[in-house]
């Protein structure tokens, strides 16, 4: 458990860089993350490098006993390679060219970028690869960020062509994959292939969910192009990058296989804020962010970095980018901190070492002020780093063990986007909220991806699996927990079609039954149910199913909520938090898991020998007194925390 911070050298005098360090080290800092946006200073024109400021931060990072983690800059090219090669920048859905002027404006498919990309990341690596304070790299900077996987340029046009090809073999194979006979949208060769943007309406799903899958391998092929050249010029160092919140335009999972450790950046209050939540919810945690969403990302990135993960950025105080940007309570950055220790991570690091007085971000705080006084994040970090220190001899082993794996896929996301049949289904959001009740009964969950071993899993969820992955079904053939599949799950196949035998798909080998109908429902509409005497709701989406099997629930109108076969219960309906909470009780218990009493709707974690409560609410809550506690108490405070040991 360390701390980090992101610092920008670049951007103030040198004369303030040995202090900076000096009280980084102060604070208790281990990691400073640098460089990730400086290219138009390594390479102020074409070929001509000036790499010897980087050299004289990094040797003061290196004399201070810290370690650096460099990052390439690559998100950030600069004017004069924007201005003698304009065709690298990205075009948006309207068929603009996104211009120069913030950051990220590059195509994926441009091999052009890909060339400059290289040979910045190699001059890099090469003068840098070995210096003795460089311990991790980060490639580039938010893949996706302001929008920017899917770009509409025409050499996408050709990449995707050319990808097409390689995927279907044959232009009638790929005009019978994506039903192109409808509406006589059938392609002559796999040159007249158009991009799915500007057409009259909605382009064919099909159509959609080639060129999403396309947009994420040229992710996939851009991240592993510098991984080449750092793993052979910085042999020995980790490789990571900082994914986002609520972001799932690429397959994070195929990035993360490249990489030694996921990271992600986290911003509770401002992903409330932008988040489908109601305005009683953000109202209650508008100080704290939202008690199941940063909990969700640190074990879906858990996941993407196969048990390696770290906050590369974390919010320290207001931010400036969503559309209200309240201060925290004080005591969220340690509470915020904390959480993401308990639920595994080796790093937090904090956004920024010094808030900005100029250009984009100068309303979002940092450790410190403009001014240099340390802001409240300083002490809270320094307080953390105190904590670190008294707990770490009752850490126990520090992993993580879960139970409950729930399947997350990216690909059948994109699936349920490009076709979502009514506004109200979002499928990340029926995802976390079914993450949300699990969490409620107090158990750790994995967040996999659907090739993970699910062997040591007493029970498997997957709440909207769009396609059924052969492999999967052969491994949940052969297992031997519980398995809980929501609505939705198996409904497309692979090319996004309707499966011949109806959905739920390949599933139907485990349970006998097939969707015959479904309906989207406006989001102010609940249709009522009891489910083992539990009055809750459905919302947003219910299925009509033909099954030879009894319904477990039903509504008033006879469709079925809830069935039931051997070790499988299928979900046709979105249910509410009570619904859920209803059959996930049942699951669970029958997966022999029972819930953790005294803890119910806090958010908490156990990790190692120790478990970790997190008080996001406004009420103070009284724990057990007799826990053995190694940080707080049982009278928990809002924007506490308490750390014990397990028994
Ligand atoms: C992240 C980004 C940082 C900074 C930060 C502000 O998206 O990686 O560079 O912009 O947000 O919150």
């Amino acid at each position: 458990m360390k701390l980090g911070v992101c610092y920008y050298p670049e951007q103030w005098p040198e004369s303030m860089w040995a202090d900076d360090i000096a009280r980084m080290k102060e604070v208790g800092i281990s990691f400073v993350r640098v460089g990730e946006f400086a290219w138009s200073r390594y390479e102020p024109e074409p070929l001509v490098y000036d790499w010897d400021w980087l050299a004289r931060v990094l040797d003061l990072i290196h004399r201070a006993g810290l370690k650096a983690v460099l990052g390439t800059p690559t998100a950030t090219p600069p004017h004069w390679l924007i201005k003698a090669h304009p065709e690298i920048l990205p075009v948006g859905p309207d068929g603009q060219v996104r211009g120069f002027g913030s950051r990220r404006h590059y195509c994926f498919s441009s091999r052009l970028y890909r060339t400059y990309a290289r040979r910045i990341v190699t001059a890099m690596a090469e003068r840098f690869g070995q210096h003795p304070a460089v311990a991790v790299w980060q490639t580039d900077n938010e893949y996706g960020c302001h929008d920017t996987i899917i770009s509409y340029s025409p050499e996408a046009r050709l990449g995707f062509q050319a990808w097409c090809k390689d995927r279907y073999g044959t232009i009638a194979q790929l005009n019978r994959d994506w039903g192109n006979v409808f509406w006589s949208m059938e392609y002559e060769d796999f040159q007249a292939i158009e991009l799915p943007n500007l057409t009259v309406t909605e382009a064919n799903p099909s159509h959609r969910l080639a060129f999403w899958r396309y947009s994420s391998d040229q992710v996939v092929s851009f991240n592993q192009e510098q991984v080449a050249i750092l793993r052979r010029l910085s042999p020995g160092r980790d490789l990571v990058h900082n994914y986002m919140g609520f972001f799932t335009q690429f397959d994070h999972f195929k990035v993360g296989r490249d990489l030694d450790i996921a990271s992600w950046d986290s911003y509770p209050l401002g992903f409330l804020d932008q988040s489908w939540a109601d305005r009683e919810v953000k109202d209650t945690y508008l100080r704290t962010g939202h008690p199941d969403h940063t909990a969700f990302h640190h074990d879906l990135y858990r996941g993407v970095g196969r048990g390696r993960w770290w906050v590369m950025e974390q919010q320290p105080g207001p931010v400036n980018w969503a559309p209200h940007n309240p201060a925290p309570l004080p005591g969220m950055v340690r509470l915020w901190t904390w959480e993401a220790f308990a639920h595994g991570a080796e790093v937090v690091s904090y956004f920024r070492w010094r808030q900005a007085p100029f250009a984009q971000e100068q309303f979002h705080a940092g450790l410190n002020l403009p001014s240099n006084e340390p802001d409240r994040g300083y002490f809270e970090a320094q307080q953390v780093a105190e904590e670190i220190a008294s707990l770490e001899p009752h850490a126990g082993d520090g992993r993580v063990v879960s139970e409950v794996a729930m399947i997350y896929d990216y690909a059948s996301e994109w699936t349920l986007r490009v076709a979502p049949q009514g506004r109200s289904y979002d499928p990340l959001r029926w995802f976390m909220d079914v993450y949300a009740s699990v969490r409620a009964f107090g158990h750790n969950v994995d967040i996999v991806p659907h090739d993970a071993d699910f062997s040591r899993y007493r029970c498997v969820i997957i709440p909207n699996l769009a396609q059924v992955p052969a492999g999967l079904l052969l491994k949940l053939n052969a297992f031997k927990g519980r398995i809980l599949i929501g609505p939705r799950s198996g409904s497309k196949t692979e090319e996004l079609q309707i499966p011949p035998a109806l959905p739920p798909g390949a599933w139907q080998s485990l349970i006998p039954l097939q969707v015959t109908r479904v309906e989207s429902l406006p989001p102010h509409l609940a249709m009522p149910i009891a489910i083992d005497g539990v009055a809750c709701t459905a919302r947003c989406w219910r299925e009509e199913v033909k099954t030879r099997l009894e319904p477990c629930a039903s509504f008033a109108d006879g469709w079925g909520a809830v069935y039931e076969h051997e070790k499988l219960t299928y979900m046709a309906a979105c249910l509410d938090e009570q619904g859920l909470q209803a059959v996930l009780g049942k699951v669970l218990r029958r997966a022999g898991m029972e819930a953790i009493e005294g803890k119910r709707g806090l958010p908490y974690s156990r990790r190692g020998d120790l478990y970790f409560a997190f008080n996001y609410g406004p009420d103070t809550l009284t724990l057990a007194e007799t826990h053995d506690y190694v940080i707080g108490q049982a009278t928990l405070a809002p924007a506490d925390l308490a750390v014990w040991k397990v028994t």
